[in-house]
C-alpha cells in the first residue's frame, strides 16, 4: 500500500440508515446506547470511533487528533435505525426482554425505542432451531424473499430520508454449514434462489439483498454468510463493502490478548480449557449443535492461527484446546467465562494461568456495531469494496481474501486499522511493530 495515496472520500452528507437483521440483546443495547449517549446519559466507551485518537507523524510532532476528526464519519446524531426480527416486539420491548440495560434508564429512551417495528424476517427454522415467532415472510421463494427484503430497504430509504445505508447483521447464530457448489458463482447462487435450493441460509438472503441494494454488509455472527465465492466476487463486482465474522468481545478477546504475548516470549502452552456459562437468548439458540459448531469453529481457530504450531512445533504442536458454552438462565446477559491455561517456561516447568471473567456480552459488543456501522460507510464512501480487512480488529474470524489466513493479533489489527486511516488521508504510515510478530 503506497504511503501517499489520495483517496477520494465523499462527505458524510445525509443520514445514516443502520438495517439490523435481529433486534435483540447486541442491537438493541447498540441502539438505546447511541440514544443515550446523544442525550449526555452515558458515554460511548469501548468506540475507538468516538474515542481513539490516532497519532501522525513523529513521536515529537504532537499531532494526535481523534479518529473522529480525522477521518469524515457519520456523527452520532445522524444514524437512524431500522431492522428485521421474528418477534414482533418494538425494540424498546425487545431491550426490556434483553435485561441489559436498566428500566430507569430504558424509560427515558422509551420514545425512540418504541418507534423501531421489526419488519418481517426471512427466517428458516432448520437453521436457527431453538426459537420460532410469528414474524416471518411466508410463501414464495428465497429469490422471492430476497425480493421483498430489497423493497423494504428501498421503503426504509424513503421513509427514513436516510442518504446512505449500512446493514450489519446482529441476528442468532445460524447452524453449521460449509460452502456448497451453490455458493461458488453468483449464477449459481441466484439459481439457487430461484429454486429454494437448501444450502442456502436465510443471512445469505439479507447479505444477497444488501449487496445487491449497494449496501455495506458487516456480519456480527459466526455465520457463513458473505464468506463464499459466490457473495465475495457479487460485493466486488458491486463495488460493496463487506467483513465479518463474529463480534470479538468477551473470551476470544481474551485469548488474543494473551496468546500473542506468550507467543511473543516463546513460552509455550500445552493446554487452554475456555468454558462460559450464559442465560441470554443467544446462550439458547448456542444449545443447539448445529449453532455451536458454527461457533466453536471461530473460537477454536484463533489460537491456531496465532501461534502457528507449524513453525513452532516445541511449544504448541501439543496444545489441547477446548472450548464450551453452556445456556445458564440464571446469568441472562452476564455471561461468565472461565480460562485455564497451562503453559511452560525454560526447561519446560509447568505454570497455570486462572481467568475468570465476570463480563457483560452486549455492553462488550455494541460499541463494536457503531464503530462497524461508521466504519463501513466510511469504506463504502472512500471507494473501498469486497472484504475490509483492515476491520478484522473487531471479529473473532475475520475475512480474509482466499488463500490468506486471517490476523488475530489484536495490536497488529490495531496498527492494520489506524495505518488504512492513515493512508485514506495521504499520511505516513507507522509501521513500527517488530516483523517477528508475522512470521
Ligand atoms: N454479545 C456478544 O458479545 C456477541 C459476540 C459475538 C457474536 N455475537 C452474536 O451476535 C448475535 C446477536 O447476539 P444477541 O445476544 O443479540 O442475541 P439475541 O438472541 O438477543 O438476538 C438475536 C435476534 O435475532 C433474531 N433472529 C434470528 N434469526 C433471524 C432472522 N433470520 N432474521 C431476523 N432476525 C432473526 C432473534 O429472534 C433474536 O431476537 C448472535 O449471533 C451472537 O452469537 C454476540
Amino acid at each position: 500500500m503506497p504511503a501517499k495515496e489520495n483517496v477520494q472520500i465523499a462527505p458524510a452528507q445525509g443520514k445514516l440508515g443502520v438495517l439490523i437483521p435481529g433486534i435483540g440483546a447486541v442491537s438493541t443495547t447498540f441502539i438505546a446506547g447511541v440514544e443515550a449517549i446523544k442525550r449526555g446519559l452515558g458515554l460511548p466507551v469501548g468506540s475507538l470511533t468516538q474515542l481513539s485518537t490516532v497519532r501522525l507523524g513523529k513521536r515529537t510532532d504532537g499531532r494526535s487528533p481523534k479518529i473522529k476528526d480525522f477521518v469524515p464519519l457519520a456523527s452520532l446524531e445522524d444514524l437512524v435505525f431500522g431492522g428485521w426480527d421474528i418477534y414482533e416486539d418494538t425494540a424498546y420491548e425487545a431491550a426490556v426482554n434483553a435485561k441489559v440495560l436498566e428500566p430507569s434508564l430504558l424509560s427515558q429512551l422509551k420514545e425512540p425505542l418504541s418507534a423501531i417495528h421489526p419488519m418481517k424476517a426471512v427466517f428458516d427454522p432448520e437453521y436457527i432451531r431453538r426459537i420460532n415467532g410469528p414474524n416471518v415472510k411466508t410463501g414464495g421463494t428465497k429469490m422471492d424473499k430476497a425480493e421483498a427484503l430489497m423493497e423494504d430497504i428501498e421503503n426504509f430509504r424513503k421513509t427514513s430520508g436516510a442518504s446512505r445505508l449500512v446493514m450489519i447483521w446482529c441476528g442468532s447464530t445460524e447452524v453449521f454449514h460449509r460452502a456448497s457448489d451453490v455458493h461458488q458463482t453468483i449464477e449459481k447462487f441466484e439459481a439457487g434462489l430461484r429454486n429454494n435450493d437448501p444450502e442456502i441460509a436465510p443471512s445469505q438472503i439479507y447479505a444477497y439483498a444488501a449487496i445487491k441494494s449497494g449496501v455495506p454488509y458487516a456480519n456480527g455472527a459466526p455465520n457463513l454468510t458473505t464468506d463464499t465465492p459466490a457473495l465475495l466476487a457479487f460485493a466486488r463486482d458491486r463495488n460493496v463493502p463487506i467483513c465479518g465474522k463474529d463480534f470479538k468481545t468477551g473470551q476470544t478477546f481474551m485469548k488474543t490478548l494473551l496468546a500473542p504475548g506468550f507467543k511473543a516470549r516463546m513460552l509455550g502452552i500445552n493446554g487452554w480449557f475456555s468454558t462460559n456459562i450464559l442465560g441470554n437468548r443467544d446462550g439458547e439458540v448456542l444449545e443447539d449443535p448445529g449453532s455451536f459448531k458454527t461457533k466453536e469453529e471461530t473460537k477454536l481457530s484463533v489460537l491456531d492461527q496465532i501461534l502457528q504450531p507449524k513453525l513452532y512445533p516445541d511449544l504448541y504442536e501439543n496444545l489441547y484446546h477446548a472450548v464450551r458454552i453452556n445456556y445458564y438462565p440464571p446469568r441472562g446477559d452476564s455471561k461468565e467465562g472461565w480460562d485455564n491455561i497451562d503453559i511452560f517456561g525454560w526447561l519446560g516447568y509447568p505454570m497455570q494461568i486462572k481467568i475468570d471473567f465476570l463480563c457483560r456480552d452486549s455492553i462488550l459488543a455494541a460499541p463494536l456495531v457503531l464503530d462497524l456501522v461508521l466504519f463501513m460507510d466510511l469504506a463504502q464512501r472512500s471507494g473501498m469494496r469486497g472484504i475490509q480487512e483492515w476491520l478484522s480488529f473487531y471479529f473473532k474470524a475475520p475475512m480474509t481474501a482466499p488463500g490468506l489466513y486471517p490476523e488475530h493479533d489484536v495490536f497488529i489489527q490495531l496498527m492494520k486499522l489506524k495505518n488504512t486511516l492513515r493512508w485514506m488521508r495521504g499520511e505516513d504510515l507507522i509501521t513500527h511493530l517488530g516483523q517477528e510478530y508475522y512470521d
